[in-house]
């Protein structure tokens, strides 16, 4: 696959990344010293131990150990293969991959989610052709009339389905894709009768909302009745690019807003997200109805620490709050409940009072947890409802994670319901004991240490960090004198790697193509710090570790020859004798010299 990308673009992309612009777009950066520290965006944490190094452009985790360059970044962050990154990455900065259709060979070794990826992007390009088209005349006023205007139109790509069985299927069959695969995007169903062959589309005579990654690839569609009809939406299944509850609608096209907005304002609808941009408020994200996930927290997070969320004020609203009240907690998420007045949603409440009337109601809204202590377990109820209560709050006080955090809410909530804090307490004691003991995923993931010898390591960081002085170590001989295996074999792939052709490959290269393992963490770890080898005294400090290293492996070999002559002698064996310490004289000339 690497092979479909000529390496001298895959070179020049990577020249041009700046890996500080690059996370910069994920992940809030600080700059602290040379480097830049972040909320990990690939663990849960509180405290940034995810730094990313410009002069090495290389990331990595202290807490989970993740760690590579620019294109192991959007690897792992966006699950693509290599020359998925890659090209991504060239589309960034800016270089232009020639976009050849691919061969057949390589359309077999494509996974399936890049070609689920191309054509759900042929089917939104299509779509949206269509709303233009005149078959597209109903679904234009439509959306007049819901005062979406032609920016929002093509900011979010919408489009529309007509009506027929094989509109769809036969633009992509024009394009070569093969039914199969539309069925495998979601974007067709097979017929099911007995004796049908075939497939026809999904959607039919509706307006197509395409859901896209953070990324703008589109992963999923939302289709929806034009006026009234059932059922409203139609959506694509799960693919193995689209799983509900992985991904917010829109973040795509306002991740930017939230970041500069240091929060997010949460809603529920594609419509009402699309209103909320419209008006100008931008800073804005969809859930699609579902039920708030772990993982859409952390997606948040990377973009801003605090979201306003949009909450009914019923019964079912109440439920979604406190649901997502502990999500966001645990996700270290600060949050606010944005209550909106009984029978409007955020799409026509910004479209009948207007901009500021909205952003007034979210300035005052109040943090989750007070609204929920306040509202939802306030107030008194008969002696039943007061004992519901308490066994929610029970409940919902075992699941915060957090002990500190825990024991702030256990003062509000007693104060609130009125009962002993040392009762409630027992109680949440109680419960905890009898539920499976949580441990915490930032506990798990960490591995256990290996141990590398500490000098054979800071030479081959020096080797790594100064690629041009490689030189001296090749000379010296003293990779033979390496006793940890892995680390020669490392030193000797850059001696190879530097006699080929100097210093193209540089660190963050290299170690980013490493195999996953310790050896790897350990040198990202180090080499992402600002390095302790600085430049004038390089020559000095290379020159200090191969002396050390030579000195050892002499004392050692000193050592057997010792040995070895004693045994000779005792043998009796004079010219074995003689020979082994001449040898030994030999060293200890040598390490004379050394020192
Ligand atoms: P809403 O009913 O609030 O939809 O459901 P909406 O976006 O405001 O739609 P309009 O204003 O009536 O046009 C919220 C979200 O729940 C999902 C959709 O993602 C919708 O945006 N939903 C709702 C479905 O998937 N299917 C449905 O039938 C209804
Ligand atoms: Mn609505």
């Amino acid at each position: 696959m690497k092979g479909s990308i000529p390496e001298d673009k895959i070179e020049e992309v990577r020249r041009r990344t700046d890996i500080v612009s690059l996370i910069g777009e994920y992940v809030t950066l600080k700059k602290t010293g040379k480097n830049y520290l972040g909320l990990c965006p690939f663990h849960r944490e509180k405290t940034p131990s995810f730094t990313v190094s410009p002069d090495k452009q290389m990331f990595y985790c202290f807490g989970c150990s993740e760690g590579g360059n620019g294109v192991s970044f959007l690897m792992k962050l966006n699950n693509l293969t290599f020359p998925e990154a890659v090209r991504q990455l060239a589309g960034k900065v800016g270089v232009v991959i020639p976009d050849r259709p691919p061969s057949r060979e390589e359309r077999e070794r494509s996974t399936l989610g890049e070609q689920i990826r191309r054509v759900n992007g042929l089917a939104a390009d299509y779509f949206a052709g269509a709303l233009q088209s005149p078959a597209g005349e109903g679904a234009r006023e439509y959306l007049r009339n819901r005062g979406i205007g032609a920016e929002a139109i093509s900011t979010f790509r919408l489009g529309f389905a007509p009506e027929g069985w094989r509109n769809l299927l036969d633009f992509l069959d024009k394009k070569g894709v093969p039914p199969k695969l539309v069925e495998q995007a979601g974007l067709a169903i097979p017929r099911a009768g007995e004796g049908e062959r075939g497939h026809y589309d999904r959607f039919r005579g509706r307006l197509m909302i395409p859901i896209e990654d953070v990324d703008g690839h589109v992963i999923a569609f939302g289709g929806r009745v034009i006026g009234a009809g059932e059922p409203k939406y139609m959506n694509s299944p799960e693919s193995p690019v689209y799983t509900k509850g992985n991904n917010l609608y829109g973040l795509s096209r306002t991740r930017e807003a939230i970041r500069q907005a240091g929060f997010s304002l949460m809603v529920e609808g594609y419509f009402d997200l699309i209103a909320l941009w419209s008006a100008g408020i931008q800073h804005v994200v969809a859930t699609l109805g579902t039920a708030l996930t772990r993982a859409q927290v952390d997606l948040l997070r990377r973009y801003a620490p605090r979201v306003a969320a949009v909450f009914d004020p019923d019964e079912a609203g109440r439920k979604a709050l406190a649901r997502s009240l502990e999500l966001f907690l645990a996700g270290n998420v600060h949050a606010k409940a944005v209550i909106l007045p009984d029978g409007h949603d955020p799409d026509d409440y910004v479209r009948t009072r207007g901009r500021e009337k909205m952003e007034e109601l979210v300035a005052r809204a109040l943090p989750m947890v007070d609204y929920y202590i306040e509202e939802i377990l306030g107030g008194r109820g008969t002696l039943e409802e007061d004992r519901d209560k308490l066994r929610e709050a029970v409940a919902f006080l075992c699941r915060i994670v957090d002990a500190v955090e825990r024991n702030l809410f256990i003062k509000k909530v007693a104060e609130t319901l009125n009962v002993d804090e040392g009762v409630l307490k027992a109680e949440i004691q109680r419960t905890r004991a009898h539920s499976p003991a949580q441990m915490p995923a930032e506990q798990m993931r960490r591995k256990a240490p290996t141990e590398y010898d500490s000098v054979e390591m800071s030479l081959v960081q020096m080797m790594l960090e100064y690629p041009n002085k490689i030189s001296v170590v090749a000379q010296s001989g003293v990779l033979d004198c390496f006793r940890t295996g892995e680390l020669k074999s490392l030193g000797e792939e850059l001696l190879a790697a530097s006699l080929e052709g100097g210093a193209t490959k540089d660190a963050s290269v290299f170690v980013g193509s490493l195999s996953e393992g310790p050896l790897r963490n350990k040198l990202l770890a180090l080499l992402v710090r600002e390095s302790p080898y600085h430049e004038d005294l390089i020559d000095r400090l290379m020159a200090d570790a191969v002396r050390q290293l030579r000195e050892r492996a002499n004392k050692e070999r000193g050592r057997i020859l010792t040995r070895k002559i004693n045994e000779a002698k005792k043998a009796g064996n004079q010219e074995l004798h003689d020979r082994l310490f001449a040898e030994k004289n030999r060293l200890l000339r040598e390490e004379k010299e050394l020192s």
